[in-house]
């Protein structure tokens, strides 16, 4: 556990105590009492959540006892579309604006509730057409529009286990999830824009298809409406015209899964995240709720991409079940310069902001001179996720962009938890810094290897100790790699993060414990890279490293073994990056590339990145008993 000497990590010792922002309408103003409360009632908790939503048929039991293989609302029926939607237009929202999408060019487009529960039903009752059955997957390939959020809501709408694909991927990423997930449909779109450019998506995704015979049906965002479709292919707005009748929403079990997700792990294949129908709906309803002290006629924005985790929970179904107005954004943040964001904040009054610590980075290196042209009084909570928020950064965060009168919550959480587990509650007291503390009903902790408390502000694993509702089932198609969530530290979920906890609870997150990097917040797999790298001809080995990085928080060097007879050059570094880029995605690339002999390896030929990290870094090496050359 030496990486706590690495120069990337946080200096925790600075904290700065800002006073608690209660009033305004607080949902509570006794964090303590009511999570030492919740300790003692955690079923009560969940179950009083659930009430709150539309269920078809009661849950016989909320909880199954279980902490690995733990199932919720057992014996309820309901339908996650059918809460983000239907259930809010009987509340009288038909009327009211859903989604907010506006784009780089500052077009925009509202959908209101009613106006989404259309599109929605009939595109469910186009696929149902395409021969979409409860259980099928359908894999989504689109832009952070409005359409790709209908595509999903459509799928939980006829039971259809959705799984979104990141459109910033590329190819052979692309065909790894189709191939992992067996989609019936796939949904595209032809494009989308960043910098000003279209991102061409159809020829990937049709590429993709190809060699994959179970994929019957490429369904088709035109968004130009000036493309040649296949006979397997069908327009996304055609299939929702020929389609008047707004499918009713199926009746679905709890445990019946929702969708699958692609995230990175310590091999170079990804691992497919299954989450299921009640206790997702109700985790992430809940958080939505509590964590960003929404009111009914908030107007919201995540700035993640559907494609991650973020923009599921966050973007899409939270905000949906709460009955607000969601923005939506399509493109970069600081093109065609870097107030857009800003402008778009002051234009559509937002309330609720929640953003990731590199677009922060990003925007305190272009100068307080961009936000402070825009009208931000609007905010009334800023949200930080993906990575730590470096007490610089928190800084500038809450004094630039809330005015010093909104709340940091900081959110820790995975893909594979659903929803926000550790946060720096809005009406508590924040350390810049610590990710916070834990939301009700879970316990969290620091420990050893073996599981022991450690004491406070010393680093270990962090473990969660207590079972929560939108926690992952299983991995698809891969059970052990969920039985290994279990085996890090025995007996304690470990999401293989190091931590320190201080003496009130406080939790800090210091980075991963294991070989997966956080560039720019999102997660990639150094074998995953390692592999894509292999793909070019000329290279032999190939070890990939994460090295601090300003504001992308990590950056990826490779070192790379060439063949023989191929020679070191700049071109063939362009290369080799250029085909990571058409393997993986320009999240993957990695910004340096050092040609070396040979790379350093344990004795049973396992690459050594923790050597080739501390060399780079210029730190101790540590332990090399285990190295052979
Ligand atoms: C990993 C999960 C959760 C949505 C985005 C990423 C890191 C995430 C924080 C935070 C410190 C964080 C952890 C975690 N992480 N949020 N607020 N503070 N670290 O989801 O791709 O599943 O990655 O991101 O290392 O394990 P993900």
């Amino acid at each position: 556990m030496g990486r706590e000497k690495d120069a990337n990590l946080l200096k925790v010792e600075k904290v700065v105590e800002p006073k608690p922002l209660c009033g305004d309408g607080a949902r509570f103003d006794d964090y303590e009492s009511l999570y030492a409360e919740s300790l003692k009632s955690r079923e009560k908790f969940w179950e009083k959540l659930a009430s709150e939503l539309h269920w078809f048929k009661r849950w016989e039991r909320v909880w199954n006892g279980k902490f690995k293989g733990a199932r919720w609302f057992e014996g309820g029926k309901t339908n996650v579309c059918y809460n983000c939607l239907d259930r809010n237009l009987k509340r009288g929202l038909r009327n009211k604006v859903a989604i907010i999408y506006a784009n780089e060019r500052e077009e925009e487009r509202k959908l209101t509730y009613g106006e989404l529960h259309e599109l929605v039903g009939r595109l469910a009752s186009g696929l149902k057409r395409l021969g979409v059955r409860k259980g099928d997957r359908v894999l989504i390939y689109m832009p952070n529009t409005p359409e790709a959020a209908a595509a999903m809501l459509a799928c939980a709408r006829i039971g259809a286990v959705h799984s979104v694909v990141f459109a910033g991927f590329s190819r052979e990423a692309l065909k790894v999830r189709i191939g992992d997930a067996e989609p019936k449909v796939v949904i595209t779109a032809t494009y989308t824009v960043r910098r000003g450019k279209k991102v061409d998506l159809l020829s990937t995704a049709r590429e993709a298809v190809k060699d994959f015979p179970f994929v019957e049906k490429l369904v088709v965002w035109d968004r130009d409406g000036e493309e040649k479709l296949g006979p397997a292919e069908v327009e996304f707005y055609d299939l929702v015209a020929e389609n008047r009748e707004v499918a009713p929403a199926e009746e679905m079990d709890a445990e019946d899964p929702l969708f699958i997700l692609y995230t990175s792990g310590t091999t170079g294949k990804p691992k497919g995240v299954l989450h299921t129908t009640g206790g997702y709906m109700v985790g992430v309803y809940a958080t939505t709720g509590w964590d960003f002290n929404l009111k009914d006629d908030d107007v919201y924005w995540c700035t993640a991409d559907v494609g991650w985790i973020t923009g599921h929970s966050y973007i899409v179904y939270g905000p949906l079940l709460n009955g607000i107005t969601t923005v939506m954004y399509e493109g970069a943040p600081n093109y065609p310069d870097p107030g857009i964001w800003w402008r778009l904040v002051e234009r559509y009054r937002v309330n609720v902001f929640y953003t990731a610590p590199t677009a922060v980075r990003l925007f305190m290196r272009y100068g307080e001179d961009y936000p402070r042209r825009y009208d931000l009084s609007s905010l009334r909570v800023i949200g930080s996720v993906g990575e730590p928020i470096n007490p610089e950064a928190w800084e500038w965060y809450y004094r630039v962009i809330g005015g010093e009168k909104c709340p940091v919550v900081d959110t820790w959480w995975q893909t594979e938890t659903g929803m926000h587990v550790i946060l720096t509650w809005p009406h508590t007291k924040a350390k810049p810094g610590y990710a916070g503390r834990p939301f009700f009903t879970v316990e969290v902790d620091v420990v050893d290897k073996e599981g022991n408390p450690l004491p406070p502000n010393r680093v270990g694993y962090l473990v969660i100790k207590t079972p929560w509702p939108a926690m992952f089932r299983t991995v698809w198609k891969n059970p052990e790699r969920y039985d290994r969530y279990w085996e890090v530290v025995k007996g304690y979920y470990c999401p293989e993060d190091l931590a320190t906890k201080d003496e009130e609870g406080f939790i800090a997150i210091l980075g991963r414990a294991d070989d997966v990097l956080n560039v720019a917040g999102h997660r990639i797999g150094t074998a995953e890279v390692e592999s894509a790298l292999l793909e070019h001809p000329a290279v032999a080995e190939a070890a990939v490293i994460g090295k601090p990085d300003e504001i992308k928080g990590e950056r990826i060097k490779a070192f790379v073994v060439l063949k023989v007879g191929y020679e070191p050059s700049e071109k063939l570094a362009e290369e080799i990056r250029r085909t990571v880029r058409e393997v993986l995605g320009p999240i993957a690339v990695p910004e340096e590339l050092e040609f070396v002999e040979k790379l350093p390896k344990t004795r049973s030929g396992k690459i050594m990145r923790r050597l080739l990290r501390a060399r780079e870094l210029g730190q101790e090496v540590g332990d090399l008993s285990t190295l052979e050359d």
